[in-house]
């Protein structure tokens, strides 16, 4: 399938690549690792991004959240700065279906935090149903959103970076994204694909380039709980909580991985199966 050019591979991180503003001690070891300061998150308002956005104030990121629903943001504005007093948290109503918006909320907050470090793509829709039986809206719908909507976020964040010399893409594909999937999955998985290739495109454009010092991270999600699958996926004894989901996610972000299906167990083995399962069993997934 049209994947087998993204090989998942946890990759190391490079110090030196890239000037970080300081440093903190991280949750999950003893040592201390580079962190960058302000990091913006899509799809803030629930679920994954919600939850980076409490963890990465944990570890003494600014952040700049935005999604539709601003009142849900609003409310997480509020939580943040009650519970990390001095950390900076602005809140945007963004649409990333409108390209435009994207652009200008992206630069606004570029200019009103003094530089994005960090841009997460992370705004994602997962309605669907199977090709030609009559869901071509809720199909559409799910492409605009995950894929014309993170291409948008995408060109934003790297004009970003580029007038900067430096930051960090981080791309929030799925583990679906691996194989062509049937049934409500298709256009998703297809959606999910694209933005995974389209992160590596930009890593392989960006790689060596003198002057710039830009990082670009794909992150596979598995099964972790949020509004998205609260309905969809019931009883699955692979699905992790949302915390446990999102530590795994800061991980990877934080190594500054090129590509991690996260949680790593059982994910990394099941990422690699389903890339040469054969599609009798692939279908089975949908
Ligand atoms: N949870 C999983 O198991 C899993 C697995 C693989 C991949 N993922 C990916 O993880 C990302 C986060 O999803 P989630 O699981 O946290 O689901 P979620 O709780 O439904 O969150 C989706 C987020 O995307 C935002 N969003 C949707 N359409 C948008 C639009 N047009 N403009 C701006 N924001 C929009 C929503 O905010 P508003 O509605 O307020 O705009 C919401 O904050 C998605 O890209 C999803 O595909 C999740």
């Amino acid at each position: 399938m049209g994947y087998a050019a993204n090989q998942p591979e946890v990759s190391t991180f490079r110090p030196g690549q890239y000037a970080p503003s300081r440093t903190a001690a991280t949750p999950w070891g003893s040592g201390i690792l580079d962190v960058v300061t302000t990091t913006l998150i899509t799809g803030a308002s629930s679920g994954l991004g919600a939850e980076m956005a409490r963890q990465f104030a944990a570890l003494g990121h600014d952040l700049a959240l935005v999604a539709r629903r601003v009142d849900r943001l609003d409310g997480l504005q509020t939580e943040l700065l009650a519970a990390h007093p001095g950390r900076r948290v602005e809140v945007r109503a963004l649409d990333v279906t409108d390209p435009v918006a994207v652009r200008q909320v992206v630069h606004e907050l570029n200019a009103a935090m003094g530089g994005l470090d960090r841009v997460i793509v992370n705004a994602g829709l997962g309605k669907g149903a199977p090709i030609g039986t009559g869901g071509d809206a809720a199909n559409r719908e799910t492409a605009q959103t995950n894929v014309l909507g993170a291409l948008a976020q995408c060109e934003s964040a790297m004009e970003v970076f580029r007038q900067r010399g430096q930051g960090h893409l981080v791309v929030i594909s799925s583990v679906s994204a691996m194989r062509g999937m049937p049934k409500a999955m298709t256009t998703y998985a297809a959606s999910k694909a694209f933005v995974a290739h389209l992160a590596e495109g930009i890593r392989a454009e960006v790689m060596g380039e003198p002057g710039l010092a830009i990082d670009v991270t794909t992150v596979y999600p598995g099964y972790i709980r949020s509004e998205m699958n609260d309905r969809v996926v019931q009883d699955t004894p692979l699905m992790v909580s949302t915390e446990e989901g999102v530590r795994a996610i800061v991980v990877a972000v934080e190594k500054r991985a090129h590509n991690a299906l996260v949680p790593p167990w059982p994910w990394e083995p099941i990422g690699r199966a389903l890339k040469v399962l054969p599609l009798q069993l692939v279908r089975r997934l949908g």
